[in-house]
């Protein structure tokens, strides 16, 4: 079985299919819609560079099967009527415009609720995971996801200085990317580590995270001004529409292609160093080039 069909295996375990709940159809309805699955490839990838194995630890799977449960919720909420009030995400209705608002709120919460519930229950498993967990949740919170896109609410209709659209982007985008690649660096500490290596090694996964994260978003914002509907999965233009601040409509098309190819650059640089400290960093350099020119 390759990696995506491993990953959507474990995405429909998450919940019964045949509960005669709404919510939990609604939350299984946008949970195995497809999308990239960004994340937890992110997590696989430096579960393999960390290891040096190929195969997937039970454990690592379970934390990256939560990330995209989060991912997932962020991504409903996001299209609601009272954020972006978007009609199509990942090639279909959004969850609201197929079970409607009341459903589409809970099928977020119950996601987000019911992926705290899988970050408590590894915490009792060992302390190096209790840390990994607390640092999920709070990635996907007020100082993370929740924060930036409360920062994004709060920029609509205005033009924000290019400094605070970094601080919005960390939060909002960077924040659960960052978790995708940390992640099995906490998994691991406990007992896969010279202690005198550590900081150094997470130091560089939480830069590649940087500038991952960085790519990922300026090019989310090119792709809303430069691809199709039919393509992307989403509606585009939808950033003009909403006067949002973002990377195309402060630096322009030119000036955000250029801060992308530079953030390339960086994430390469810091590959490079994992590499020279020993590290198999070709999976990654494969990755970061993909995100130059991702299509969807
Ligand atoms: C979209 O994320 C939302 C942003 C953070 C920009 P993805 O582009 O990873 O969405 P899916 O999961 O593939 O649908
Ligand atoms: C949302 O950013 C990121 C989230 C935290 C969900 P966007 O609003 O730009 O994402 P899209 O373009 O709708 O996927
Ligand atoms: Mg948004
Ligand atoms: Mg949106
Ligand atoms: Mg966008």
């Amino acid at each position: 079985m390759d990696i995506g069909e491993l990953i959507e295996k474990n995405l429909e375990q998450v919940f019964p299919d045949n509960s005669g709940d709404t919510v939990i159809d609604a939350a299984r309805y946008s949970l195995l819609s497809g999308g990239k699955r960004l994340r937890p490839r992110m997590m696989f990838m430096t579960s393999k560079l960390l290891t040096g194995e190929d195969t997937i630890p039970d454990d690592v799977m379970y934390y990256a099967v939560t990330l995209e449960m989060i991912h997932t919720y962020s991504l409903i909420h996001d299209d609601l009527p009272c954020m972006d009030n978007d009609d199509l995400r990942r090639g279909l209705p959004t969850c609201h415009i197929k079970f409607g608002e009341g459903f589409a709120t809970l099928a977020g919460d119950t996601l987000l609720n019911s992926a705290m519930e899988r970050l408590l229950k590894m915490s009792y498993k060992k302390p190096s995971y209790s840390y990994a967990s607390l640092r999920m949740a709070e990635l996907a919170g007020i100082s993370g996801m929740i924060g930036g896109q409360s920062m994004d609410l709060m920029s609509e209709d205005m033009k924000i200085p290019l400094e605070r659209l970094y601080e919005l982007q960390a939060k909002k985008t960077g924040a659960l990317i960052e978790c995708a690649i940390v992640t099995p660096y906490y998994l691991f500490k406990a007992d896969s580590f010279d202690p005198d290596n550590e900081d150094d090694i997470c130091d560089a996964l939480k830069r590649l995270a940087a500038h991952v994260g960085l790519a990922f978003q300026i090019r989310d914002d090119i792709l809303d001004v430069i691809s199709d509907p039919s393509v992307l999965g989403k509606s585009t233009g939808k950033d003009e529409r909403d006067n949002k601040s973002t990377f195309v409509t402060l630096l322009g098309f030119e000036g955000a292609s250029g801060r992308l190819d530079e953030e390339i650059g960086k994430a390469l640089d810091v590959l490079s160093y994992l590499r020279d400290k020993g590290y198999d960093v070709n999976e990654y350099v494969d990755f970061v080039e993909y995100l130059k020119n991702r299509g969807t």
